[in-house]
C-alpha cells in the first residue's frame, strides 16, 4: 500500500520537495499535500499568496489532518474549496448518511461542493450554445418571475448527464423510503436509465435538466418542479455563479408547509460549485397522530446586481 502511495505521489513526501512548491506557489502541488502555518493557525494549499516563513510551517497530506490539529481553512487561498478528480468519486465521497438525514429533518441538504470553477464556467459559456437545449422559457410570460432559463435536450454536456445518473442512484433508496412511509409503493429503480422508462411510459419523455439564468433585479417566485404525474420527490440545484463576486441577493429560498401550521422559510448559503438537494414536494414527517405530510416550495430571492447562474437537475422528464 505505501509502495503504490508512494508511486502516485513520488515527488511529495518529503518535506523538502513539499517547500520548494510552497515557494514557487506551485498550484500542480494543490490537492497533494497542505501546509499549517503555525502563526496563524490556517491551513493553506501549496499554491497560496501567503508569505510563511520556513520555520513556521509544516506539512500534512489531508485536510482532515490540519483540521484535527486545530487548524482553520485559509480564507485567501480557500483549501476547503480545493476539488479535484473525477465527478464520480466526488459524488461517492459526499456525506449522504448526512444527506439523507437533513433531508429527512428539513426537506433539503447541502451536498458540499461538486462543481470545479472551471466547469461552472464552461457550463455558462454554454448558455447560448443553442444546439444543446430543447426551450427557452423567459419567466415574466408565464407569471414565474423575472429572468430565465433553458431546458437541456439529450445533448446535455456529459457532466450535467453524469451527475443526473449518479446523483439518482444515491437518492432512489431515500425516495424509497419516503414513499413507503407516506403508505404509496416504492417504486423507484436503482438505476436512472430505468426510471426514465417509467416516465416514458407515463407519457414524460422530454429531458428536464435546465440552467437559469437572473440578471439584475430578477428573481424565481416559489414553485415546485412538477411535469406530470410521474415525480422523483428530491432534485438537485447547483449555483454556477460566486455570490458576492458575480452577484449579490439571488438567495436560494425555500418554504414548509405543515398541516394546520404557518409555513417555515429557510435559505440554503452556498458557494459556487455547492450542491443542494431538496424536496420537490412532499416528504413524510412522523407526528404524534403519525405520518403528515410536509409540502415545500423553492424559488430565488431578488438579485440585487450582477448575473447568477444555477443548474437544476431533476430527474423525472417531462410531458
Ligand atoms: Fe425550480
Ligand atoms: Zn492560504
Amino acid at each position: 500500500m505505501t509502495a503504490a502511495l508512494k508511486l502516485v505521489h513520488p515527488l511529495t513526501d518529503d518535506d523538502e520537495t513539499r517547500w520548494g512548491a510552497v515557494a514557487r506557489r506551485d498550484a500542480a502541488f494543490d490537492g497533494r499535500f497542505w501546509s499549517c502555518v503555525k502563526t496563524t493557525g490556517v491551513y493553506c494549499r501549496p499554491s497560496c499568496a501567503g508569505r510563511p516563513h520556513r520555520e513556521n510551517v509544516s506539512f500534512v497530506a489531508t485536510r482532515a489532518e490540519a483540521e484535527a490539529a486545530g487548524y482553520r481553512p485559509c480564507k485567501r487561498c480557500r483549501p476547503d474549496r480545493f476539488i479535484a478528480g473525477a465527478l464520480a468519486d466526488r459524488i461517492d465521497t459526499a456525506d449522504w448518511a448526512g444527506v439523507r438525514q437533513r433531508l429527512d429533518g428539513d426537506g433539503w441538504a447541502r451536498l458540499g461542493r461538486l462543481l470545479s470553477d472551471e466547469e461552472c464556467a464552461a457550463l455558462i459559456e454554454g448558455y447560448e450554445r443553442d444546439a444543446q437545449y430543447r426551450s427557452r422559457v423567459i419567466m415574466r410570460r408565464h407569471g414565474f418571475g423575472e429572468g430565465e432559463y433553458r431546458y437541456f435536450n439529450d445533448r446535455a454536456p456529459a457532466i450535467v448527464r453524469e451527475l443526473r445518473m449518479r446523483v439518482y442512484e444515491k437518492l432512489s433508496p431515500l425516495a424509497n423510503g419516503w414513499m413507503r412511509r407516506l403508505g404509496a409503493e416504492a417504486r423507484y429503480p436503482a438505476q436512472h436509465g430505468d426510471y426514465l422508462k417509467i416516465c416514458a411510459a407515463a407519457g414524460q419523455a422530454r429531458p428536464t435538466p435546465l440552467i437559469l439564468k437572473y440578471g439584475s433585479g430578477d428573481y424565481n417566485r416559489l414553485h415546485q418542479d412538477l411535469y406530470g404525474g410521474e415525480v422523483f420527490p428530491i432534485q438537485i440545484a447547483i449555483l454556477l455563479s460566486a455570490p458576492g463576486k458575480d452577484f449579490e441577493g439571488g438567495e436560494f429560498v425555500m418554504t414548509e408547509q405543515t398541516p394546520r401550521r404557518q409555513s417555515r422559510a429557510m435559505v440554503a448559503p452556498l458557494e459556487k460549485g455547492d450542491a443542494i438537494a431538496l424536496a420537490v414536494n412532499e416528504r413524510p414527517v412522523a407526528g404524534a397522530r403519525g405520518v403528515y405530510r410536509v409540502k415545500m416550495r423553492h424559488g430565488v430571492s431578488e438579485v440585487r446586481a450582477g448575473a447568477r447562474y444555477c443548474l437544476g437537475v431533476i430527474f423525472h422528464d417531462a410531458m
